[in-house]
């Protein structure tokens, strides 16, 4: 998404004024206003969150929240759509930077996975395939799949959603991030070699063979969030040998392997649930984003989190929701102008709300 360079006056706010100014906006808009903080969200940013979440958690407040005129998303562009599109017309959802995409949604296009689904049906036709698409992927994906019959899934509700799928397909179509696709169905009993294909968009046939396709039960994407790729099993038993007892706990977007090495996997509220409800004194080995995991380890002085990655490894996207970019879109709304409103165009608005529904309904 294009974001234009920030008003002159905006670009060299320093910290201190940022924040007395985002605070100022925010008490003038009172209950009109929600922001809602993923908590990749850095700290500046996180602190003015009315509601922190993962995905499932603030797309649910989100639905739920009947009072707020507007919501600011302090995330990246996929959550202020679900956000658009589960919400009320007359509820606006603003981003505060446009630019603040995530690559892993970036790497499903509509054009590419209608061919997908057009080149899969000559082989063994889409009357029993559901797709399911991770709400990491754009609002005209969440629409193909509302379309045909399938449902949307989070890092939270995966497991449940694939089971949803597997009850009453034969198949199911994953995209577009292979791993927590690969990871969930694993968990599920199901065999990467046997029953998983991977399908490529950029090869013909997806690079699958036919008898390979006609056998498998999931079809996953060739995506992948370049944040959770960096995660190695090499880290794990570093960490495991320096660190006698350390519990290692991962996000499902980290590969097969890491996820298996690992002692507990699953969303980022899993992971701070996790860690909060550890005893003191224990120590936490995080494959994760680095926000995240700074965060408890300042929340939680008496117990040991680190980063699995020795080299940090930020979401880069989610960083791009600067103070400046708050206290702009804030004041703005103060004045009574909207900047940066995401706004799902309504001929796939119901579609793509019928995948998320199907998602909450399931979960
Ligand atoms: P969660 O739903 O676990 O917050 O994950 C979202 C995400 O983008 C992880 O990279
Ligand atoms: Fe997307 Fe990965 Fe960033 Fe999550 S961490 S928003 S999946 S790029």
């Amino acid at each position: 998404m294009f974001q234009a360079p920030l008003p002159v006056e905006y670009m060299h706010l320093g910290p201190d004024e940022s924040a007395e100014r985002i605070a100022r906006a925010k008490h003038t808009l009172g209950p009109r206003l929600v922001i809602l903080g993923h908590h990749y969200q850095r700290d500046e940013i996180i602190r003015w969150a009315d509601y922190r979440g993962d995905s499932l958690k603030l797309s649910q407040l989100a639905a739920d929240e009947k009072q707020a005129e507007m919501f600011v998303f302090c995330g990246v562009h996929f959550m202020a759509e679900s956000a658009d599109i589960l919400t009320r017309d007359d509820q606006a959802v603003v981003l505060p930077n446009m630019s603040a995409g995530c690559s892993l949604a970036d790497m499903a296009r509509l054009s590419e996975v209608e061919a997908a689904w057009e080149q899969i049906s000559e082989v063994v036709g889409t009357a029993s395939i559901m797709p399911i698409t991770y709400v990491n992927s754009a609002a005209s994906l969440k629409a193909f799949v509302g379309k045909h019959g399938g449902s949307c899934c989070t890092s939270t509700n995966a497991r449940k959603v694939l089971e949803y799928a597997l009850s009453r397909a034969e198949k199911a179509f994953f995209f577009p991030d292979q791993h927590l696709g690969r990871n969930t169905a694993y968990s599920m009993g199901l065999d990467p070699e046997r029953d998983m294909v991977l399908w490529d968009p950029g090869l013909r046939m997806g690079g699958v063979e036919p008898e390979a396709m006609r056998r498998a039960r999931i079809i996953l994407w060739k995506g992948h969030c370049s944040v959770h790729q960096r995660f190695t099993v090499e880290q794990i038993n570093r960490a495991r040998a320096e660190h006698p007892g350390v519990r290692v706990i991962v996000h499902p977007e980290c590969s097969l392997d890491v996820v298996q090495a690992a002692d507990l996997f699953g969303s980022t509220e899993y992971i701070i649930r996790q860690i909060r409800a550890s005893e003191p004194g224990s120590t936490w080995a995080v494959g994760t984003e680095i926000n995240l995991v700074r965060r408890l380890q300042d929340e939680l002085p008496d117990r040991t989190v680190f980063c699995l990655d020795p080299i940090v490894c930020p979401c880069s996207t989610m960083y791009r929701i600067h103070p400046r970019y708050l206290v702009w879109a804030l004041e703005n709304l103060v004045e009574g102008r909207m900047v940066n409103r995401v706004v799902v165009p309504s001929d796939i608005k119901a579609d793509a709300r019928l995948s998320l529904q199907r998602m909450l309904d399931i979960t």
